[in-house]
């Protein structure tokens, strides 16, 4: 029999990425090969987030498409998955008539049952938030990728007030210790280098007596591991024996992503934060003094309810006085259920995007200035792979700044020395070796 084929379309955060992955893998196992085009697919998944509003309107626009790829003579299943099938759960059938299957974010541990009723031909929505994830890790298809994520917790209980994740991805849950350092295991075992453990909100990781720092020094602690990244914090739950951690273990490296979400204190209040800029201010002076290379980069929206010039121009303040490597900045959009929908005094969508453009331009300039300062210095670069054009091999820097190099393809999944030669916003390019005059600055190569 042939193989069947499956195409996936992952939108959204690292979570999703994670989450289509296991999706894979349970997929193969179904005797689902990947198609590289939907028209040659037999099964396709849209998994999907919903977080703003643009990133919804982008997953319906793409499922309307999907619609002309059903004639009488080839019926592809099409399935949408992730946050907007949690979210919208039955709704959909009746909105979209090509559509098979809506999969919720609970429910991947069913996918096998699911996937052979669609198979037969009946429209499935699961949208139960109860069940785990899914045991599909221990012998993975092929070989890793050098990085590498793991899942450590799931769902987040803070409801800010701007967000929908909690509705969507259901109460903290944390994964068993043993599990997650199995699964580190067995990705260090297929070839991946480095891991990033992943959770909506990873500083309240807790299983048992096991809390996040317990959980770091483990995984740090496994042979074969060159670097230990994490994602997401919450400022609120960063504690000092986190913070000592950056000094202390040897692979975790020096970058941090930290949301601040408003410079505001009056707009981090509404969005129930449960920080105030000083807060987060004394963080990154703490941060700074354990480990002074340390990358920052963060989260912040514009345009939340009620923002005035006044309260954008601390959020301008704010990335001025920290300097963050990178950040992420997003216009408010209402999202349904979340308190920010019902607040008053909405921003107009025109000053939003306009605030949005003077916050993104000057951080860009700030990005250059960081990476226009590593010109000329020698860094330490876990090799990934070949880079996507260019012939070049790419890579990080232990902070996370991605390098472009020339190179030997049998370098992946090695730290080698690389000199910067030239700089640009979002990337670096670089040659193998280093100069002798730089030489002392890899210890430090921001100093
Ligand atoms: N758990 C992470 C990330 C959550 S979603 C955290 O707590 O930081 C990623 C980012 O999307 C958020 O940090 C926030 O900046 C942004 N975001 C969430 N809801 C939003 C909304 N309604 N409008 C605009 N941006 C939003
Ligand atoms: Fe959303 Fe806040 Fe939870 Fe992050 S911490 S996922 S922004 S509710
Ligand atoms: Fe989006 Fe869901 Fe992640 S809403 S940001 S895919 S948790």
């Amino acid at each position: 029999m042939a193989l069947k084929k499956v195409y996936l379309a992952t939108f959204g955060c690292q979570m999703n990425v994670d989450d289509s992955e296991r999706l894979a893998w349970l997929l193969a196992r179904q005797g689902y090969a990947p198609a590289d085009a939907p028209e040659a697919a037999d099964l396709i998944v849209l998994n999907t987030c919903s977080v703003r509003a643009k990133a919804e309107q982008k997953a319906y626009s793409l499922l309307g498409r999907f619609k002309r790829l059903k004639s009488p003579s080839r019926r592809p299943i099409i399935a949408l998955a992730g946050c907007i099938a949690q979210q919208e759960a039955g709704n959909l059938l009746a909105r979209f008539d090509h559509l098979d299957l809506v999969l919720g974010t609970g429910a991947l541990g069913r996918l096998p049952g699911l996937i052979q009723r669609a198979e037969a031909g009946q429209r499935v929505v699961d949208v139960g938030l109860d069940r785990e994830l899914p045991e599909c890790l221990r012998p993975p298809l092929g070989a890793m990728p050098v990085r590498s994520q793991v899942t450590i917790m799931q769902g987040c209980d803070n409801f800010c007030a701007y967000c929908v994740v909690p509705y969507l991805r259901g109460r903290e849950r944390s994964r068993p210790p043993g599990e997650v350092l199995a699964e580190v295991e067995a990705r260090l075992a297929a070839g991946a280098r480095e891991v990033n453990l992943l959770g909506q909100n990873v500083n309240s990781y807790r299983y048992e007596d096991w809390d996040f720092v317990r959980l770091l020094k483990a995984v740090s602690a496994r042979p074969g591991l060159l670097r230990l990244r994490f994602t997401t914090s919450h400022p609120k739950d960063l504690t000092p024996a986190l913070m000592a951690c950056f000094d202390r273990l040897d692979n975790l490296c020096p970058s941090l992503h930290l949301p601040f979400q408003s410079g505001s204190d009056r707009i981090l209040k509404l969005m129930g934060r449960g920080y105030t800029r000083a807060d987060y201010l004394s963080l990154v002076a703490r941060l700074r003094a354990v480990r002074p290379d340390l990358a920052l980069s963060a989260d912040v929206i514009v345009g939340f309810p009620g923002e005035s010039e006044a309260d954008f121009g601390q959020t301008l303040d704010l990335i001025e006085r920290v300097r963050f490597d990178g950040l992420f900045s997003f216009r408010y959009s209402d999202r349904p259920r979340v308190r920010a929908a019902g607040l008053p005094d909405k921003v107009s969508p025109e000053t939003a995007a306009r605030r949005l453009v003077i916050l993104q331009e000057r951080q860009k300039e700030i990005s250059l200035a960081f990476n226009r300062a590593l010109e000329g210095r020698a860094c330490q670069i876990l090799v990934e792979g070949p880079a996507r054009r260019g012939g070049l091999l790419t890579g990080r820097t232990a902070e996370g700044k991605v390098v472009n190099f020339p190179g030997p393809a049998g370098l992946a999944g090695r730290l080698v020395q690389v000199t910067i030669e030239r700089a640009w916003t979002n990337s670096l390019r670089g040659r193998l070796g280093q100069d002798r005059m730089t030489n002392q600055l890899l210890q430090d190569p921001r100093a």
